[in-house]
């Protein structure tokens, strides 16, 4: 069973609390969002391998600690998951990027892919599927299906609220990916939209609605 990981921290807590009020605009929840994903990466990241590295300080020669940052890829669902990338990519410069394009069908809340561009060298990575709302789970786990398929083994998934729902969906179809949220919110509605929640992720990023 995949491990469910929540980022309660205070100051990750403070800056959930501003972007779920209806009143903040676009500029701060993309400001906000980016700020969370920094925060939450250093949880994400926090077993990642570490290489010896022979450096010299001013005083002398010494074997330090690097991370292996060349291994590890993040991979946003579109659209929302975009909001996360520049967090994470401000923890690990030289991750590498790869893009999954997915929406869900606005009746049956199924998702639809419409566009998959990732690193040649995925499946030697540990990639960090990113998406701010985890609902029903049908996106995040055909976004994780897609990266197995292109013989990903080692996924973690990181958003920012979930429900049980969509905890449970991916825990069973994908019990090897931890998953990683910053609040576990109540239900979803008969629209499928997280209850208490945020509204939709997107379009508050992007500001089309
Ligand atoms: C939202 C969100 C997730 C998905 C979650 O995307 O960003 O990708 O819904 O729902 P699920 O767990 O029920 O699949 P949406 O389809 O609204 O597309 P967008 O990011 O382009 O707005
Ligand atoms: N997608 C969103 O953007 N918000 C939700 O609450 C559910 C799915």
């Amino acid at each position: 069973m995949s491990l469910l990981h929540v980022i309660n921290h205070p100051m990750v807590q403070h800056k959930l609390t501003i972007m779920r009020d209806k009143n903040t605009g676009s500029k701060d929840f993309r400001e906000l969002l980016n700020e969370i994903s920094l925060l939450m990466g250093y949880e994400v990241t926090r077993d990642i391998p570490l290489e010896d590295v022979e450096i010299e300080t001013p005083i002398c020669k010494m074997t330090a600690k690097e991370v292996s940052g060349r291994k590890l890829a993040i991979v946003p669902i579109l659209r929302a998951g975009l909001g996360m990338v520049e967090g994470l990519h401000t923890l690990v410069p030289v991750a590498r990027v790869g893009h999954i394009g997915l929406y869900r069908n606005e009746e049956t809340h199924e998702p639809v892919e419409y566009y998959c561009k990732l690193p040649e060298d995925i499946h030697d990575r540990l990639v960090i599927v990113t998406d701010p709302m985890l609902a029903t789970g049908g996106s995040a786990c055909d976004a994780i299906t897609m990266l197995k398929r292109k013989g990903c083994r080692n996924i973690r998934l990181m958003c920012l609220v979930s429900v049980p729902e969509g905890i449970r969906k991916v825990q069973s179809e994908h019990p090897d990916v931890d998953i990683y949220t910053a609040a576990v919110d109540d239900h979803l509605n008969e629209n499928a939209y997280i209850v208490p929640g945020l509204g939709d992720a997107g379009d508050r990023i992007f500001g089309t609605k």
